[in-house]
């Protein structure tokens, strides 16, 4: 068991780089297997989601070589078998092996993906898109049985945008017959590097990024290379850690519109930002103006990074609120926060935030990984030492957190314990 321990109140200067997105990469290397050839990515997190999906790799027989954050996958070897349910639980990227398996071999065998326990987490929409396009589902005790004797093009209409059964009708419908419409898809950066990676291995897909996608099928895949784009909640992440504790802060290697939604609310909230092209430098202010805040799919606000958010908004001056649509389980930082001296209320989805003047070290916990975040953020900046428990859930998401923070000015340690 590892947990981390903080002394609170130390400025951050300097640069912080962001690493490749985890919610990119994690979709990236299944859809690796769809090619009948070895592909290349750049850029990889190392972060312990990635080592899982390492394993599922390994398991199946594909060849997989990693070299700093290079991965190389060869998946003519592959056999296509069940995944057992200690594998897939292990994260929700685990079901992108559902889609993939399926579109390459028109047949998948796994159970229910795990993932954050932030809410029931359903994946209704992946399953009602497999349908659509052929196959049929046989579901026993929370394992999946998919086959299609042909998998066909269709138009899917998804009831919400959801992120994973945007991607995961990609997938499938890259290897289907004929055209496939997705209507009311996910906008997310993640689902477009999806879409361009399996474009540069010979897909037909135009309209990543907006509502409407469309898919022409292809019968082969062949060999290639991408880049993970930078993880925009990542970034997001360490924003706020200058928000709350900055002396010209840098966040490096970015993509600043990504996060446009983030840097709009501080700047309501009194920051002055400096953004180029690639980074944001921000420092602490004194007075910060409250905000309200509703979490919503992209280019709305993240819910990945509402729990981050809420720390800063636990020391505004006045009342903040934030809405959380997306989870019926994100709030289990709350209690934690209060713990620390945080004034917050819970009116179902929503929370009232009362600034306060300081937050004060203690025993806390990352119940899940953006909770954990929130966690580590309310450490830097309270007064005395905080210690934060399950900190595996954070090493599942942030590449290298404690080197990263200590290079700036935080007193943080990983211990084991
Ligand atoms: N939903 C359904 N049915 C479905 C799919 C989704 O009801 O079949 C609902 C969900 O319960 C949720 C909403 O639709 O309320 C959106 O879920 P979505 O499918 O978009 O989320 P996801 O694909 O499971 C990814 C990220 C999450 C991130 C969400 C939203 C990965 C591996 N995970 O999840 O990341 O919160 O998109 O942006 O990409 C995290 O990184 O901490 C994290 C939880």
């Amino acid at each position: 068991m590892k947990q981390i321990r903080i002394r609170g109140g130390y400025s951050l200067s300097g640069n912080i780089s962001i690493s490749g997105a985890k919610n990119s990469a994690v979709a990236l290397i299944p859809a690796a297997i769809l090619s009948d050839d070895t592909v290349t990515i750049d850029n990889i997190p190392e972060i312990s989601d990635i080592d899982a999906l390492n394993d599922i790799l390994e398991y199946l027989g594909a060849k997989v070589k990693r070299e700093d954050t290079i991965m190389t996958i060869d998946s003519t070897s592959i056999i296509n078998k069940e995944i057992p349910e200690e594998i897939s639980k292990k994260l929700r990227a685990s079901y992108y092996f559902m889609a993939a398996l399926l579109g390459k071999y028109n047949k998948v065998e796994m159970y229910f993906p795990g993932g954050c326990s932030i809410g029931a987490r359903p994946i209704d929409q992946t399953l009602k898109a497999f349908k659509t396009l052929g196959a049929t589902i046989v579901e026993n005790d929370g394992k999946y049985t998919i086959t299609a004797e042909e998998l066909k093009g269709a138009t899917i209409y998804l009831d919400m945008p959801s992120v994973g059964a945007t991607i995961n009708t990609l997938l499938v419908a890259t290897k289907a017959k004929g055209e496939t419409i997705v209507e009311n898809a996910a906008k997310e950066p993640e689902i477009v590097s999806v879409a361009t990676f399996l474009n540069t291995m010979g897909a037909k897909i135009t309209g990543a990024g907006t509502s409407q996608i469309k898919i022409t099928g292809v019968e082969h895949l062949h060999g290639g290379f991408t880049e993970v784009i930078p993880d925009r909640i990542e970034a997001g992440t360490y924003v706020i850690a200058g928000a709350l504790l900055g002396d010209n802060l840098t966040i490096r290697n970015i993509i600043p519109s990504h996060i446009d939604s983030l840097t709009s609310k501080l700047q309501e909230m009194g920051y002055p930002l400096k953004i180029t092209e690639d980074t944001i430098t921000i420092s602490k202010i004194d007075i910060k103006k409250p905000v309200d805040i509703k979490t919503l799919g992209y280019p709305g606000f993240p819910t990945d990074l509402q729990q981050p958010m809420t720390t800063l908004l636990t020391l505004c001056d006045g009342l903040s609120t934030i809405e959380e649509t997306l989870y019926e389980n994100r709030f289990q930082n709350v209690p934690y926060l209060e713990k620390m001296g945080a004034k917050i209320k819970q009116r179902g989805r929503t929370i009232l935030i009362e600034g306060v003047d300081s937050l004060h070290g203690e025993h806390v916990v990352a119940t899940d990984l953006r909770a954990g975040a929130c966690m580590i953020l309310a450490g830097l900046v309270a007064d005395g030492e905080t210690v934060v428990a399950s900190v595996e859930h954070v090493l599942r998401g942030y590449d290298n957190i404690i080197h990263k923070l200590q290079n700036v000015g935080a007193k943080i340690e990983l211990e084991e314990i």
